[in-house]
């Protein structure tokens, strides 16, 4: 179980990410915000060379056609599960600091009980969005005791009948979370279609396919797709893993790259502890300590990084308590110091032995682009040298795939601009 804290542009995808992705014997998932020159297009035509390439490209960063679609409501068909969903857009629009206050966690409670309305009797996700919009609407309500979520249906009625201002406050800011599947364009992807082929999580465990989840960051972005995505994919691994003899043969690889920025899986702390000796390899990359504080708080982030087994840490670290905790981490040695001192008897020389720290804060936040410290449990701390894809002997076939994929997602690019203007043109 990876964690991976290294400033931008210092080796976090080429020195990381993608040997790990061209490396992996099964199936793999990669979150990226970044399609061309990046991790997608590095390792594209070496995964498709070993099973199916999945690409959720809700935003747009690939131009990908939609090829696929995946059901965001299939894991919310019981409380726990919408729920979670809920989180991953909460998650997606606030951080950890302000995403317990009264309108987030009353918002959060009514998308929850929204999504559970609509998966427990197979509606598609855009009927929570009309029902978002229409608060009034006795629909979900109904739907909820139905399918004898009662007590869910008694909340949600209290939330509806409620003071109007208080009302129209927690609709309002649910609807801000939701509000990337206002566009069908983003919808889509994760609503049934019978034309095309259904990602299934569980299916993909036991495959040697790969889930591309490509998003742009911040709020209104897809990024909670992603992250709801991400989540399912791994809790599906650890359920077949349970099934099949407690460990996934060959292991299942899940790279969030840029996790705090695309994959804000808000319990993604305690995951780590369930996917520990399950066949299921987590790598999470983040820019800094402090950007995985601010997604997951600080209590979450110390978890996040005490389950880690693999802590890998790169250049650029500017954050003096962090650069201090590792230098102790890394611990002392003993210095031997010599001084010699004349006087009128002669010349007399001492020893004393000093501790010093082997690895001062300083030197930790001055390492080399290039150099990480690797912390693995059972092991003593050690200093790497990254080993990017572009420096490996592989890139004479890697290299020029990454280019064309890369050609591909301009082309497409392309061709959509053309199709606009022909469209201004005729209009
Ligand atoms: N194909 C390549 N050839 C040469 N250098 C590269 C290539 N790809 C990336 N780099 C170098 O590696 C650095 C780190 O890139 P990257 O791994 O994408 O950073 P990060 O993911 O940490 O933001 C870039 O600044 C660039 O100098
Ligand atoms: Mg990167």
């Amino acid at each position: 179980m990876i964690v991976a804290i290294m400033a931008p542009r210092s080796g976090k995808t080429s020195g990381v990410a993608i040997p790990a992705i061209l490396a992996a014997p099964g199936p793999v998932l990669l979150t990226s915000n970044k399609a061309a020159n990046d991790a997608f297009t590095a390792t594209v035509d070496a995964r498709a060379e070993v099973g199916t390439v999945w690409t959720l490209d809700p935003q747009q960063i690939a131009h990908h056609p939609r090829e696929m679609w995946w059901d965001i409501l299939a894991d919310a068909r019981d409380l726990a599960g919408a729920k979670r969903l809920a989180g991953h857009f909460v998650a997606a629009s606030v951080d950890d600091s302000s995403g317990s206050d009264f309108w987030s966690t009353a918002a959060s409670n009514t998308l929850g009980a929204l999504f559970l309305a609509a998966a427990s009797h197979r509606r598609p996700i855009t009927d929570v969005l009309a029902w978002l919009a229409s608060p009034a609407d006795r629909t979900p309500v109904d739907l909820l005791t139905d399918a004898g979520h009662d007590a869910v249906a008694a909340q949600l009625q209290g939330t509806v009948s409620g003071a109007t201002e208080t009302r129209d406050g927690i609709y309002e800011t649910a609807r801000q979370y939701a509000s990337c599947l206002l566009d069908p364009q983003v919808a889509a992807w994760v609503t049934p279609s019978k034309d095309l082929p259904e990602f299934k999580p569980l299916a993909f465990a036991t495959s040697r396919d790969t889930l591309y989840l490509l998003s742009k960051d911040g709020g209104g972005s897809a990024s909670a797709i992603i992250a709801a995505a991400a989540d399912a994919v791994m809790r599906a691994a650890v359920v077949v893993a349970e099934q099949s003899g407690g460990r996934l043969d060959p292991p299942a690889l899940c790279v969030l790259d840029e996790a705090a920025n695309v994959c804000r899986i808000s319990d993604l702390p305690d995951l780590y502890s369930h996917l520990g000796s399950r066949g299921v390899i987590p790598m999470t990359i983040l820019q800094s300590y402090r950007q995985g504080q601010r997604c997951w708080g600080e209590a979450g982030m110390d978890a996040l990084w005490s389950a880690a087994t693999v802590k890998i840490v790169g250049s650029g670290i500017d954050d003096a308590d962090f650069a201090d905790r590792l230098s102790r981490q890394v611990g002392d040695h003993d210095v031997q110091t010599v001084s010699v001192s004349t006087s009128e008897s002669g010349k007399s020389t001492s020893v004393s032995m000093r501790t010093e720290r082997i690895l001062p804060p300083d030197a930790i936040r001055a390492l080399p682009k290039g150099r990480v410290l690797l912390l693995a449990t059972g092991l003593r701390i050690a200093m790497l040298s990254i080993r990017p894809w572009y420096k490996e002997p592989s890139a004479k076939v890697v290299g020029p795939a990454s280019a064309r994929a890369t050609k591909a997602i301009t082309e497409r690019a392309l061709a959509k601009t053309v199709g606009h203007d022909d469209f201004g043109l005729s209009a």
